[in-house]
Protein backbone atom coordinates (compact mmCIF):
# COMPACT_ATOMS: atom_id res chain seq x y z
CA UNK A 1 0.00 0.00 0.00
CA UNK A 2 1.42 3.34 -1.00
CA UNK A 3 0.34 5.64 1.33
CA UNK A 4 -0.25 9.78 -0.22
CA UNK A 5 -0.69 12.85 1.90
CA UNK A 6 -2.10 15.02 0.82
CA UNK A 7 -1.98 18.97 1.45
CA UNK A 8 -4.61 21.80 0.86
CA UNK A 9 -3.39 25.05 0.41
CA UNK A 10 -6.30 26.91 1.24
CA UNK A 11 -8.56 26.98 4.80
CA UNK A 12 -11.54 28.49 2.87
CA UNK A 13 -15.05 26.39 3.41
CA UNK A 14 -15.87 25.23 -0.04
CA UNK A 15 -12.42 25.18 -1.31
CA UNK A 16 -12.28 24.43 -5.14
CA UNK A 17 -8.32 22.97 -4.01
CA UNK A 18 -9.40 21.08 -1.28
CA UNK A 19 -12.81 19.48 -3.90
CA UNK A 20 -9.87 18.33 -6.29
CA UNK A 21 -8.11 16.86 -3.30
CA UNK A 22 -11.21 15.28 -2.57
CA UNK A 23 -11.61 13.96 -5.70
CA UNK A 24 -8.22 12.74 -6.23
CA UNK A 25 -8.84 10.89 -3.30
CA UNK A 26 -12.32 9.47 -4.91
CA UNK A 27 -10.85 7.98 -8.09
CA UNK A 28 -7.62 6.48 -6.14
CA UNK A 29 -6.40 3.34 -7.55
CA UNK A 30 -6.41 0.15 -5.35
CA UNK A 31 -3.07 0.34 -3.43
CA UNK A 32 -3.14 4.03 -2.79
CA UNK A 33 -4.20 5.54 0.28
CA UNK A 34 -4.58 8.31 1.08
CA UNK A 35 -5.14 10.90 3.59
CA UNK A 36 -5.87 14.74 3.54
CA UNK A 37 -4.07 17.05 6.20
CA UNK A 38 -6.82 18.70 8.14
CA UNK A 39 -4.72 20.63 10.58
CA UNK A 40 -3.58 23.77 8.71
CA UNK A 41 -5.22 26.23 10.62
CA UNK A 42 -3.87 25.14 14.22
CA UNK A 43 -0.40 25.54 12.66
CA UNK A 44 1.37 28.07 15.03
CA UNK A 45 2.80 31.32 13.07
CA UNK A 46 6.49 29.82 12.17
CA UNK A 47 9.78 31.37 14.49
CA UNK A 48 12.85 29.82 14.58
CA UNK A 49 13.40 30.06 18.41
CA UNK A 50 9.81 27.81 18.67
CA UNK A 51 11.47 24.91 16.82
CA UNK A 52 12.50 23.11 19.26
CA UNK A 53 11.90 19.76 21.06
CA UNK A 54 9.24 19.26 22.24
CA UNK A 55 7.17 20.88 19.19
CA UNK A 56 3.86 22.60 18.89
CA UNK A 57 1.44 19.57 19.37
CA UNK A 58 -0.08 20.47 15.81
CA UNK A 59 3.45 20.88 13.83
CA UNK A 60 3.85 17.15 15.21
CA UNK A 61 1.60 16.36 14.11
CA UNK A 62 2.01 17.75 10.37
CA UNK A 63 5.65 16.30 10.90
CA UNK A 64 4.09 12.30 12.06
CA UNK A 65 1.56 12.72 8.80
CA UNK A 66 4.60 13.68 6.61
CA UNK A 67 6.19 11.10 8.42
CA UNK A 68 3.89 8.27 7.83
CA UNK A 69 3.80 9.08 3.90
CA UNK A 70 5.19 7.72 0.78
CA UNK A 71 4.79 10.70 -1.15
CA UNK A 72 2.99 14.26 -0.71
CA UNK A 73 0.13 15.68 -3.15
CA UNK A 74 -0.20 19.42 -2.87
CA UNK A 75 -3.02 21.73 -4.21
CA UNK A 76 -3.09 25.50 -3.20
CA UNK A 77 -4.07 28.40 -4.67
CA UNK A 78 -2.40 31.77 -5.85
CA UNK A 79 -2.89 34.35 -3.17
CA UNK A 80 -1.11 37.87 -4.46
CA UNK A 81 1.41 36.00 -7.25
CA UNK A 82 2.74 33.79 -4.22
CA UNK A 83 1.61 30.89 -2.03
CA UNK A 84 -0.66 31.46 0.12
CA UNK A 85 0.83 32.72 3.70
CA UNK A 86 -0.77 29.83 5.77
CA UNK A 87 0.51 27.48 3.26
CA UNK A 88 4.04 29.04 3.22
CA UNK A 89 3.97 28.66 6.71
CA UNK A 90 3.12 24.92 6.86
CA UNK A 91 6.17 24.64 4.59
CA UNK A 92 8.03 26.35 6.87
CA UNK A 93 7.62 23.89 9.53
CA UNK A 94 8.97 21.50 7.49
CA UNK A 95 12.06 22.46 7.26
CA UNK A 96 13.06 21.77 10.82
CA UNK A 97 11.71 18.41 10.77
CA UNK A 98 12.97 17.02 7.49
CA UNK A 99 10.43 14.38 6.97
CA UNK A 100 9.52 15.70 3.80
CA UNK A 101 13.35 15.64 2.35
CA UNK A 102 13.95 13.50 -0.78
CA UNK A 103 9.74 12.53 -0.37
CA UNK A 104 8.32 12.65 -4.18
CA UNK A 105 6.65 15.73 -4.09
CA UNK A 106 3.35 16.56 -6.57
CA UNK A 107 1.59 19.71 -7.42
CA UNK A 108 -2.37 19.87 -8.13
CA UNK A 109 -3.27 22.82 -9.69
CA UNK A 110 -6.81 24.24 -10.11
CA UNK A 111 -7.82 27.03 -12.60
CA UNK A 112 -10.60 27.20 -15.12
CA UNK A 113 -10.28 28.92 -17.15
CA UNK A 114 -6.19 28.81 -16.58
CA UNK A 115 -5.13 32.33 -15.87
CA UNK A 116 -1.57 33.20 -17.38
CA UNK A 117 -0.56 34.94 -13.80
CA UNK A 118 -0.95 31.74 -12.31
CA UNK A 119 2.39 30.57 -13.95
CA UNK A 120 3.88 33.23 -11.08
CA UNK A 121 3.50 31.14 -8.47
CA UNK A 122 5.32 27.94 -10.04
CA UNK A 123 8.70 30.01 -8.88
CA UNK A 124 8.34 29.90 -5.44
CA UNK A 125 6.49 26.67 -5.52
CA UNK A 126 9.54 25.11 -6.98
CA UNK A 127 12.03 27.25 -4.54
CA UNK A 128 10.68 25.48 -1.82
CA UNK A 129 10.79 22.09 -3.53
CA UNK A 130 14.47 22.63 -3.34
CA UNK A 131 14.58 23.81 -0.42
CA UNK A 132 13.06 20.47 1.04
CA UNK A 133 15.36 18.60 -1.54
CA UNK A 134 11.86 17.03 -2.44
CA UNK A 135 12.21 15.64 -5.94
CA UNK A 136 8.95 16.90 -7.80
CA UNK A 137 7.13 15.48 -10.70
CA UNK A 138 7.76 17.70 -13.41
CA UNK A 139 4.92 17.12 -16.04
CA UNK A 140 0.95 17.98 -15.46
CA UNK A 141 -0.84 14.69 -15.33
CA UNK A 142 -4.55 16.33 -15.47
CA UNK A 143 -6.41 16.41 -18.03
CA UNK A 144 -6.98 19.86 -19.20
CA UNK A 145 -4.29 21.26 -17.94
CA UNK A 146 -1.27 23.05 -20.28
C1 LIG B 1 -6.37 37.26 -1.15
C2 LIG B 1 -6.46 36.57 -2.48
C3 LIG B 1 -5.45 36.72 -3.42
C4 LIG B 1 -5.51 36.07 -4.66
N1 LIG B 1 -4.49 36.22 -5.54
C5 LIG B 1 -4.51 35.53 -6.71
C6 LIG B 1 -3.42 35.60 -7.62
O1 LIG B 1 -2.43 36.27 -7.39
N2 LIG B 1 -3.49 34.90 -8.78
C7 LIG B 1 -4.58 34.12 -9.08
O2 LIG B 1 -4.59 33.50 -10.14
N3 LIG B 1 -5.63 34.02 -8.22
C8 LIG B 1 -5.62 34.71 -7.06
N4 LIG B 1 -6.67 34.60 -6.17
C9 LIG B 1 -7.78 33.76 -6.55
C10 LIG B 1 -7.67 32.39 -5.88
O3 LIG B 1 -6.48 31.74 -6.27
C11 LIG B 1 -8.86 31.56 -6.31
O4 LIG B 1 -10.00 32.19 -5.81
C12 LIG B 1 -8.79 30.14 -5.82
O5 LIG B 1 -9.76 29.39 -6.49
C13 LIG B 1 -9.05 30.01 -4.35
O6 LIG B 1 -8.83 28.67 -3.97
P1 LIG B 1 -9.86 27.86 -3.04
O7 LIG B 1 -11.17 27.78 -3.78
O8 LIG B 1 -9.23 26.52 -2.87
O9 LIG B 1 -9.98 28.61 -1.74
C14 LIG B 1 -6.62 35.26 -4.97
C15 LIG B 1 -7.66 35.11 -4.00
C16 LIG B 1 -7.57 35.73 -2.78
C17 LIG B 1 -8.67 35.53 -1.76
Amino acid sequence: MTNVLMLCGSLRKGSTNEAALRTAQAVAPDGLDTTLYAGMGDLPHFNPDDDREPPHPAVAGLRAAIGAADAVLICTPEYAGALPGSFKNLLDWTIGGGEIYEKPVAWLNVASPPRPRAAATRTPRCARCSATRAPRSSRPRARGSR
